[in-house]
């Protein structure tokens, strides 16, 4: 069975980020954003991995360092490009070459590159595999349905897909996560774009319903799934890949500095004496971390950062950052070079800024 992860699409709503940065490169704890669904998909046995790319060469170009050909995943990597965010399907549509071509069993899955789940898929991957079904999705109760695809469920049996309901039959979501074999490429040839003007995967899924295929779903039993698509969903994306971190030091922590719960410190980083760092916090490697300055809980801070005089809980700085305000910051995302200094004082900053910006507080 092959994977197919898809990472196109604009990333409007994480703007200023994502005018220089692809969205899925943004960090959790520390790891690019599409890390996690491809660790998802080897950890479920699935090697033969395409990745939908989006369309500036820039971000094609970001997308490809990060990853690579995926070998340091002990995985093969085909890149497939999306001339525009056209849709879900349409991005499947693009892929349907690397998809069935030389694929055995014409079984795929599709993974969005903005979903994390917690806890795995393998059994749900073992069910497809081994099973006759033309299509499987999964779904999570959630508690505002509007926000994503909805299955209407009666009798043990899908009904109805609904995208983006104004007033929702349940609470049911469709989890970025969809089981297909080739039946969908047919579905897909006979959409047209809908409301929000995209090929949308859940009306082909519907489609297959309709011409009465084989479509189950499942509703899975993991503690969280995310797709983090604003900021506040970054940060509590941000918050429970936290709570998962293991201890671990390979910079160097001065005496009199104070470490408390879980932190992971890398390497060449150093905390100075006076520093407090609370878990579940991550530090990457060479940072400078001053000694009046607090970090944490749940802050994640990106390589060859340096913070003197500043407080910085439940945020992302993405890294190269120098923060140095005399202030609190909280909820924050902070890109790529970004220069944080002093000014007038207040007790509390919220910043979402993006890369090369100056903020004086
Ligand atoms: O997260 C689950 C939800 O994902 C489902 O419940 C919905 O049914 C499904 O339509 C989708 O909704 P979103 O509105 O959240 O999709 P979004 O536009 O954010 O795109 C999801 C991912 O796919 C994101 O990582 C970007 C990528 N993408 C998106 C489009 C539109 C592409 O690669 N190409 C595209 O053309």
């Amino acid at each position: 069975m092959k994977g197919l992860i898809l990472s196109g699409g604009l990333g409007t709503r994480l703007r200023p980020i994502t005018h220089t940065s692809n969205k899925h490169l943004i960090p959790l704890a520390n790891k690019p954003m599409i890390y996690y669904p491809i660790e998802t998909l080897k950890n479920a046995g699935i090697t033969d991995i395409g990745i939908i790319v989006g369309h500036t060469e820039e971000k094609i170009r970001e997308v490809k360092d990060a990853i690579g050909d995926g070998s340091k995943f002990g995985i093969k990597i085909t890149y497939i490009e999306q001339d525009a965010p056209r849709g879900l399907a349409h991005a499947v549509k693009v892929a349907r070459g690397f998809l069935v071509n030389d694929n055995a069993d014409k079984k795929f899955i599709v993974h969005l590159g903005d979903n994390i789940l917690k806890g795995g898929i393998k059994k749900y991957v073992d069910t497809f595999k081994n099973g006759d079904l033309d299509a499987m999705i999964l779904l999570k109760d959630v508690p505002n349905p509007q926000r994503f695809g909805v299955a209407e469920i009666k009798d043990g049996k899908i009904i109805r897909l609904i995208e983006k309901p104004i007033t929702s039959p349940n609470n049911l979501a469709l989890v970025g996560i969809y089981f297909f074999n080739e039946a969908i490429f047919n579905e897909i040839d006979k959409l047209k774009p809908s409301w929000r003007n995209e090929y949308e995967i859940t009306e082909a899924i519907q489609g297959l319903l309709d011409d009465g295929s084989k479509v189950d779903y499942r509703i899975i039993d993991a503690e969280w799934w995310k797709d983090p698509g604003d900021a506040e969903g970054i940060l509590e994306a941000n918050t429970l890949l936290l709570d998962e971190i293991i201890s671990s030091n390979k910079g160097k922590i001065e005496e009199g500095a104070d470490i408390q719960g879980k932190v992971s410190i890398g390497d060449g980083t150093i905390v100075k004496k006076g520093a407090t760092i609370k878990g579940p916090t991550i530090i990457g490697s060479n940072c400078i971390i001053g000694g009046n300055s607090v970090i944490g809980p749940y802050a994640s801070i990106g390589d060859q950062t340096v913070v003197e005089n500043a407080w910085i809980e439940r945020s992302i700085v993405i890294g190269e950052a120098k923060i140095d305000c005399e202030t609190k910051i909280t909820d924050s995302v902070i890109g790529r070079k970004v220069n944080i200094v002093p000014s007038d004082k207040t007790k509390s900053s919220r910043l979402i800024v993006g890369e090369h910006s100056f903020i004086a507080l």
